[in-house]
């Protein structure tokens, strides 16, 4: 099959439709087979849960074209068990993980003429989605549910691709708090998060890392990323553990190759925000992020800057060449990290 005719090396990370999602359904106390819908749009009960109450929960994952032509995706058993674990917080049914990669392999092969040509660094984009889609009017949990999926070619989310970029330590507006839905990926904590993008923008920040929001004393995350930073001898990868952060499958990566390729220490723990002078690298990481260099950080008067002539610290850069060799099969795939796609 022929591929698409894009532009696939100057791709943003954005929607673009392909020709088929696909719908399950769950109904009485089961799931329907999959439906491959070519339209996208749906259709939906004015007073479904999801609408009104925030019941629903998505992932992200990313499906990457090798040399050889096969098509691999990425841990997708991880996005499947952090998907019921959002599902389980807004007691809500989750597809069972079996389901779950039934269809995001599907997904690839309905569509896979979008899926970007190796060395593009474009990847194929993969959201599944789970809403509640029962009409109710109380604030409770549906008892039906919509699982979609869909896919759509992507760049990386921010554009720069390598290039580090200027971050702020956000003291005053939050997106989770202890004991919310912090940790999970749903809706909610991104919809909290727009107003702090946009006000980081308008200063001219790229985004922002919020500090925890109980004490302020410590770094949690950004609004679509994980943070992670490079001690100042360049021995140890640091990256923050809080109950408010999302468990990034990119980061559990990332922490997995910097002790067994790099050999580095790892140290996951709660991170001062005093500790951001101690740091010779500091980067985002996430599935659309990939690495994302911190070029500076600022607090409140103060601004620190992490890169020398506005280029990627070489720790950052090394994981970098890990992963994505990795995910695109150039680096041998030694973990069983690749989920090759049936394609025929
Ligand atoms: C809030 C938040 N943190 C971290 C991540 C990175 O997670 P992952 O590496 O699993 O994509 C994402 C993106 O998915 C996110 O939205």
């Amino acid at each position: 099959m022929e591929k698409a005719n894009l532009d696939w090396s100057n791709l943003p990370f954005g929607y673009m439709k392909t020709d088929f999602h696909l719908e399950y359904y769950y109904k009485d106390g089961k799931w329907s087979e999959a439906k491959v819908v070519e339209k996208d749009t749906i259709e939906l009960s004015m007073s479904a849960t999801s609408l009104h109450y925030g019941q629903e929960a998505f992932e992200g994952l990313k499906a990457y074209e090798h040399k050889d032509g096969s098509v691999s995706l990425f841990r997708p058993e991880e996005n499947a068990r952090r998907l019921q674990k959002s599902a389980e917080k807004l007691i809500m049914v989750a597809p069972p993980e079996e389901l779950f990669l039934e269809a995001v392999e599907k997904i690839v092969q309905l569509n896979k003429r979008f899926v970007p040509p190796y060395g593009t660094g474009a990847a194929l984009y993969i959201r599944p989605l789970l809403i509640g889609i029962s009409g109710m009017l109380g604030v409770q949990p549906s008892n039906e549910y919509l699982f979609l999926v869909f896919a759509s070619p992507v760049g990386p989310y921010f554009k720069e691709g390598l290039k580090p970029l200027k971050f702020k330590i956000e003291e005053k507006m939050k997106r989770a708090a202890p004991g919310g839905t912090g940790d999970v990926k749903v809706g909610g904590n991104y919809a909290a998060s727009l107003r702090v993008s946009r006000a980081a923008r308008a200063e001219g920040f790229k985004e922002v890392i919020y500090t925890d929001a109980e004490t302020n004393q410590y770094l949690d995350e950004s609004g679509p990323a994980n943070f992670f930073a490079i001690s100042k001898d360049g021995n140890s990868y640091i990256t923050p553990k809080s109950e408010t952060i999302l468990p990034s499958i990119t980061n559990k990566s990332l922490m997995y190759l910097a002790e067994h390729d790099l050999e580095l220490t790892v140290e996951n723990r709660p991170v001062k925000v005093d500790e951001i002078y101690d740091f010779s690298e500091a980067g985002c990481c996430g599935t659309a992020a990939v690495i994302t260099p911190i070029e500076s950080l600022s607090f409140r008067d103060d601004t620190i800057v992490y890169t020398k002539d506005g280029k990627v610290g070489p720790v950052s850069q090394r994981l970098y060449d890990r992963l994505t060799g990795m995910q695109v099969g150039d680096v041998e795939d030694k973990f069983g990290w690749n989920r090759k796609v049936k394609l025929d």
